[in-house]
């Protein structure tokens, strides 16, 4: 019989934790930590099994599963997406999430992936965005003012040198919250617009991140000028879109995970065949990104469980480094493993784990 425990302690993260691990970090190390974390690991993508997300639509919204996995670690986000629910004091977007040891399933992280999605999606946009951007983008047009787009707007601004931002939301309240969250960095000019027209005039770079479950038309052709980078992060689910189709005829296309990006993305409105670049491609130096001033490229981001792998490891790391969470009994450590009902047989004992973190 083995006596030791047969179970690993699990670390649980609450979105507080996180909080406090980006206050500590400073966000933008953390963001910059981040975006070098995805970018290893999108330097990995062979040594990956990868599969398009498991979504589970209704009438109001959906709720996904996106699990990823290679030969040491696996994870898995639950993600939902409902553009009604603020209306009722939700959040459009909540999500929690677990990385697991490969060698015995044992999961050793349990992670709020809230705050954590909005700070890999930003991340990942800038992951993107450099290689595909102009080098010399300082003005951004950022339509959709709402949770996500603080955590874009910073990341441009910290992580490539964007130095003014143009606002429209259809909600003028969401733009007065965003520019009054924003008000202290200095170094950073924020245009409140009253057209998404008028904000994305003269801009380098064009980040949609809108919320409404319809094929909506944020960005028409007429809008795009040469050498934009359009980032949209929005159109992430079938029937909910952002572009209008000639706009990605007018780019060239990049994309996290094809198979998942053709159900998903603003790519959903085009034949089967239309050309798009996996990104990892790029960043490995297998294909080129942006190859010339005047070309239109855009970044047809849906999120992809490859970010939330990285952004778990990411937290477990730095948690680890900062001393932060707590070791939550999750999994029965059991004296004998094959004795599972003498639990049931000792309700009282204190299990292993929780006698581990006291
Ligand atoms: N690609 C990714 O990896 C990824 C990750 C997270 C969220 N998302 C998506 O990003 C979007 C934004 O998420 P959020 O958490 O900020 O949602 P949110 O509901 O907090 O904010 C969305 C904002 O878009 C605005 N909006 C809706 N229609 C508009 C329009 N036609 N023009 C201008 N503004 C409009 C709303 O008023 C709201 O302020 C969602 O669609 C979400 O699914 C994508």
């Amino acid at each position: 019989m083995n006596t030791s425990p047969t179970a690993l302690p699990t670390l649980f993260l609450s979105a507080q934790d996180v909080a406090t691990l980006v206050h500590r970090l400073g966000l933008p190390a953390a963001l910059d930590r981040l975006a070098d974390t995805i970018r290893a690991d999108y330097l990995r993508w062979p040594a990956f099994d990868k599969s398009a997300r498991v979504a589970s639509h209704s009438v109001d919204g959906v709720i996904e599963l996106m699990p990823i996995a290679d030969d040491t670690t696996y994870a898995f986000k639950y993600v939902n997406g409902h553009p009604r629910n603020t209306r009722s004091g939700l959040p459009t977007v909540m999500a929690f999430g677990v990385l697991a040891d490969v060698d015995t399933g044992v999961p050793v992280l349990l992670s709020e992936l809230t705050l954590t999605t909005a700070l890999r999606t930003a991340a990942m946009s800038v992951v993107a965005a450099r290689p595909l951007a102009r080098p010399d983008s300082r003005r951004m047009a950022l339509i959709g003012n709402g949770a996500q787009s603080e955590f874009q707007a910073l990341s441009f601004h910290h992580l490539m040198g964007i130095d003014e931002i143009r606002l429209y939301d259809t909600d003028a309240a969401a733009t007065r919250k965003l520019m009054a969250n924003l008000a202290g960095h200095t170094g950073l000019r924020l245009v409140p617009c009253d057209s998404i027209a008028q904000a994305v005039r003269g801009a380098d770079i064009v980040t949609t991140v809108t919320a409404d479950k319809t094929n909506a038309t944020i960005l028409t052709p007429d809008l795009i000028e040469p050498g934009m980078h359009i980032n949209g992060v929005g159109g992430d689910c079938p029937g909910k879109t952002e572009l209008h189709p000639d706009v990605l005829r007018r780019a060239s296309v990049f994309v996290e995970y094809e198979p998942q990006t053709r159900i998903e993305g603003d790519l959903q409105h085009l034949p089967a065949d239309f050309p798009v670049t996996e990104l990892w491609h790029v960043l490995a130096g297998n294909a080129p990104g942006r190859t010339g001033a005047a070309q239109v490229t855009l970044f047809d981001s849906v999120g992809f469980a490859l970010e939330d792998y990285s952004a778990l490891r990411f937290l477990r790391e730095a948690a680890g480094e900062l001393g932060l969470g707590q070791v939550l009994p999750l999994i029965p450590a059991l004296q004998d493993p094959k004795d599972l009902f003498g639990l049931l047989r000792r309700p009282e004992a204190r299990p292993v784990a929780l006698a581990l973190a006291a």
